[in-house]
């Protein structure tokens, strides 16, 4: 019989007590329940609402239940417990007794879930917090071992302007760094307690919700027992942080799936990030960055899924909101898992230094240093763009680059164009020349590259 069962008639239908029950989704928050249930007996006992004795029962009962779930020694059923919550109870007033029957005086599951849920994701999300450090240390690592690399800068995936491999992976860095922030903001969001709130409208026994909030370790309690039962922005907040740095991933990752194409030829991924073919046995397919980038789409979809649950639920407590846990477990372990793959991939990726300047090599990549060397001897710059344009046009018809040009080809076009002008064109010149902050110059993405890491150093005193 259900711990609700008193004024029913009938037992619970096996289908509908199945269909209602969220046990296989919420036994993950045993370890939270059981430390709420802790709190909450134990500030019982301060206020005089239950003997010491019977919180000193809770506790101990509880303890055991949890060692026994871990060790497997009890196991619960959808038939019995339609939740963890119920589970637990009736597992402790199985052992104890009436003490553990007191146990939910001036208390709901409508409170406790939501503090359960809570718990589980200040965790959660300082787990990801710290998968998402260890990418950007792997991304660190790979600007440091290539700093020198060049390769085409594109835009609309042309070829636009030479830029230093380092520079491009730190852009990714610095994605990951702000979705960090994303993460620490979902952790404050999450960081108040509703302990208390009961059903929705407070208690009549004189609980002591501060108590409970700092043996929970929560920053605050929620000053309204309705909002604190029905809240699950927390929840968005956190789906859409990990939304947002898997969309930052699924971008990575086409990059490398791109990148290790035999048109592209820039890297290789380590065998153990590859898989092969069934049929075809030349394949080496770059399954888990595929993989990466398409997991991003089922956690959109989560972020989805609960932002529509949410959407026009009355106060207080309802149903629907039980179907707030699986999505939101589900973006964090994917994020989780999609953090450490990437992080591996980029680590054990070979890069091949000779296809990217190869590359870089095509496509004009000087032009627009050709015409800023017009613009700085006074041609204004829109008429210098035309002149280069003219110049391409001409390599484009004789099949050439703008370095096989001779000085009388640039002269024909604009008599301000003297012998420096062979300074334009060299790909190293190019990159070195962008001195602006932020930009690609060696120097410039040294600066970056030490701010990167000292957010990495910021970031992780936050863990
Ligand atoms: N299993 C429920 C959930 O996850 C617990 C709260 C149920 N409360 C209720 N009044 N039915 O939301």
């Amino acid at each position: 019989m259900a711990l609700w069962s008193g004024r029913f008639t009938e037992g619970a239908d096996a289908f509908t007590q199945q269909f209602g029950a969220s046990l296989p989704v919420d036994e993950k928050l045993y370890a939270q329940d059981v430390a709420g249930s802790v709190a909450h007996g134990q500030m019982l006992a301060a206020q005089g609402i239950i003997s010491v004795e019977d919180a000193a029962a809770i506790t101990e009962g509880l303890a055991a239940i949890k060692a026994d779930i871990e060790s497997g020694a009890v196991a619960f059923d959808v038939q019995q417990s339609e939740d963890i919550h119920m589970a637990i109870e009736s597992e402790l007033t199985a052992r104890i007794g009436d003490a553990g029957a007191r146990l939910h005086t001036g208390r709901s599951r409508n409170d406790q879930v939501v503090t359960d849920t809570r718990l589980y994701a200040k965790e959660r999300v300082g787990d990801l917090m710290a998968a998402n450090l260890a990418l950007r240390e792997a991304l660190v690592e790979a600007a440091e071992k290539h700093f020198d690399v060049i390769l085409p800068g594109y835009t609309h995936l042309q070829h636009a302007q030479p830029v230093l491999l380092p520079h491009h992976v730190l852009a990714y860095a610095w994605m990951l760094a702000r979705d960090f922030e994303r993460l620490a903001a979902a952790r404050k969001a999450a960081d108040a307690s509703p302990l208390g709130a009961a059903a929705l409208a407070g208690t009549t026994y004189p609980l002591d919700r501060f108590a409970t909030t700092a043996a929970l370790g929560f920053a605050h309690p929620i000053p309204n027992s309705l909002d604190a039962v029905s809240d699950r922005d927390f929840l968005l907040d956190l789906i859409y942080a990990c939304s947002v740095s898997c969309l930052h991933l699924s971008r990575l990752c086409e990059e490398l799936i791109l990148w290790s194409t035999s048109e592209f030829g820039f890297i290789t991924l380590a065998d153990s990030y590859a898989t092969g073919s069934s049929i075809m046995p030349q394949k080496k397919n770059p399954d888990f960055a595929e993989l990466i980038r398409g997991k991003s789409g089922r956690v959109v979809g989560d972020l989805m899924a609960l932002m529509m649950t949410l959407k026009s639920l009355p106060l207080a407590y309802n149903k629907d909101l039980q179907e707030d846990k699986e999505g939101a477990m589900d973006a964090a372990d994917t994020l989780e898992d999609c953090y450490r793959c990437a992080a591996g991939m980029v680590a054990t990726m070979t890069v091949h230094p000779e296809a990217m300047m190869a590359q870089a090599q095509k496509g004009y990549l000087a032009a627009t240093d050709v015409a800023d060397y017009l613009a700085k001897k006074g041609m204004p710059f829109r008429r210098a763009h035309e002149v280069v344009g003219h110049l391409v046009l001409l390599c484009d018809q004789r099949g050439c680059d703008l370095e096989d040009l001779t000085l009388e080809d640039f002269k024909a076009e604009s008599d301000l164009f003297e012998a420096d002008i062979a300074g334009c064109l060299n790909l190293e010149a190019i990159v070195a020349a962008r001195t602006t902050y932020g930009g690609t110059a060696p120097d410039a993405v040294r600066v970056q590259l030490e701010e990167v890491k000292q957010g990495l150093a910021a970031d992780r005193a936050r863990l």
